[in-house]
């Protein structure tokens, strides 16, 4: 099944899910990354993110090409930004056209998934999920065993 990984992180939880994956199946990566990143760091980083929410905005994204029609399987991760996905998913969905896919999902959360699931499907359309797995900050919380939680989830999904 060719695979691609694409996800999105600003602190670090996202991609230890994504190393993780990464480790266990044979997939290309992409990791959006804005031109302007938000400030990772204390409490600016919730007012600049969560405008960006509220707002909907479409961050300018480093350029990327992907032939998103050669692959089988999609794997799509992002943080809980104000209950939904990280606004660089504005900009890659307005981007991209992904059609008739398997996807699977997966999100980090400091609280609660929110509806992030619940968005990432309804802008999938058109596409069947077949899976989907949140963690609870990977990167400080339990790291070992979210990373198997990771590497089972995704081993049940590509077998
Ligand atoms: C702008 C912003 C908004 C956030 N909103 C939420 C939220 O609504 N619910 C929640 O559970 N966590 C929220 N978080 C916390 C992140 O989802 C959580 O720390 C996640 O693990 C970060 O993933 P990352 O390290 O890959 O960026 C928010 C974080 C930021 C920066």
């Amino acid at each position: 099944m060719k695979t691609l990984l694409v996800y999105y992180s600003l602190e670090g939880n996202d991609k230890v899910i994504a190393d993780a994956i990464s480790e266990e199946t044979d997939c290309e990566i992409l990791k959006l990354t804005p031109t302007k990143e938000v400030p990772k760091s204390g409490f600016l980083k919730f007012v600049w993110g969560g405008k960006q929410v509220v707002f909907n905005e479409k961050p300018e994204l480093q350029p990327y090409k992907k032939d998103f029609s050669s692959y089988d399987l999609i794997i799509i991760g992002s943080p809980v930004w104000a209950g939904t996905y990280a606004p660089v998913f504005n900009t890659f969905f307005s981007d991209t056209v992904i059609k008739n896919k398997k996807i699977a999902l997966f999100a980090c959360y400091a609280g609660s998934e929110g509806k992030i699931f619940d968005t990432f499907r309804s802008k999938l359309e058109g596409n069947e999920i077949i899976g989907q797995i949140g963690f609870k900050n990977p990167a400080k919380n339990e790291t070992a065993k979210s990373k198997e939680d990771a590497k089972k989830w995704i081993r049940g999904i590509v077998e």
